[in-house]
């Protein structure tokens, strides 16, 4: 199952940053080096089984973007069925990236009047810390607006940050088939195990792909924190030739475990009663494993 995904906006705006974090292990500082894409890049992402992400990185030089709306029209836009639009913060030509935000929508509405939209406030973290929430709420209503009768998603999101986890899981989570079934097995498990909490997690990504809670919990950011915690982790390993297979964190009240699941999966479980051993959860996991593969 191929799913045509989008990634536009204005050239400098970090939309191959972005990509190359989540899908192809750089980290932030990395990014610093890319040079701006020409034309169309495509990558094809194989995420949980047959749900593969064909990703489309538009460079965003005003050249090719007339080119997108003209003589490429058909081919860009037909049967696409997400479409990312990158906004950089700090941009200077607001007006300008409104108006080839507008183009791409009345493409999308001609050709692919179905897909869903994301619009993300990117390099936030260029905005001072108070300001953020103020300017974040004033261009999500404006892009509301302008994208009628269509309807957009704003996320903010910077690289240097776990936002850009949280904004690619809500992304992706939409995209995958049969999620339901998915959840409800999930549930089904950690009420099984006992656990407070079990989060699953595609696994070359680290996105978080779903998640049963059982107990409530302060942190409401608690899950793109351990996204880009585990996938930091996981990239020390490997310049260590070393591959991350799992994790136990535990104090005298609780302990989390973080284990490869399935093929295309890594399971996080959280447990709060200490009369219960590690052995135990370690087993119960083990044993989940074929009911989700
Ligand atoms: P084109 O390929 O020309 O369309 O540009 P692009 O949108 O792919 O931009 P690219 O990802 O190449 O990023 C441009 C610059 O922005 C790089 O130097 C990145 O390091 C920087 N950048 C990307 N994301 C962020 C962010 O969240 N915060 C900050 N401060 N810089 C960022």
């Amino acid at each position: 199952m191929k799913k045509k995904v989008l990634l536009m906006g204005k050239s400098g705006s970090g939309k191959t940053s972005m990509r190359s974090i989540i899908f192809a292990n750089y980290i932030a500082r990395d990014t610093r080096r890319l040079g701006a894409t020409i034309d169309v890049e495509h990558s094809h992402v194989r995420f949980l089984g047959n749900l593969v992400l064909n990703l489309w990185d538009c460079g965003g030089q005003e050249a090719f973007m007339e080119n997108y709306f003209a003589s490429q029209r058909d081919n860009i836009f037909r049967n696409v069925e997400v479409l990312i639009y990158v906004f950089d913060v700090e941009s200077r030509e607001l007006e300008k990236d409104m108006h080839y935000y507008q183009s791409c929508l009345e493409a999308i509405l001609q050709n692919s009047p179905d897909a869903k939209i994301f619009c993300l406030i990117h390099k936030m973290d260029l905005v001072a810390e108070d300001q953020r929430d103020i300017i974040f709420r004033e261009r999500e209503a404006d892009l509301k607006r302008l994208s009628l009768p269509l309807e957009c998603t704003c996320f903010r999101t910077s690289i240097w940050d776990e936002t850009l986890y949280r904004a690619w899981s809500s992304i992706v989570y939409m995209l995958i088939p049969n999620v339901q079934a998915l959840e409800s097995s999930l549930r089904q498990f950690a009420n099984i195990v006992d656990a407070d909490e079990v989060l699953l997690f595609e696994r070359a990504t680290f996105l978080v792909i779903s998640y049963c809670q059982r107990k409530p919990h302060r942190d409401v950011h608690r899950f793109e924190k351990v996204s880009n915690i585990i996938k930091q982790f996981k990239l020390s390993c490997s310049k260590l030739a070393a591959q991350f297979q799992s994790m136990e964190v535990r104090n005298s009240a609780f302990a989390a475990y973080i284990d490869m699941f399935t093929s295309n999966t890594y399971v996080m479980v959280c447990m709060s009663d200490p009369q219960i051993p590690s052995e135990v959860t370690l087993i119960n996991i083990r044993n989940a494993r074929k009911h989700f593969e």
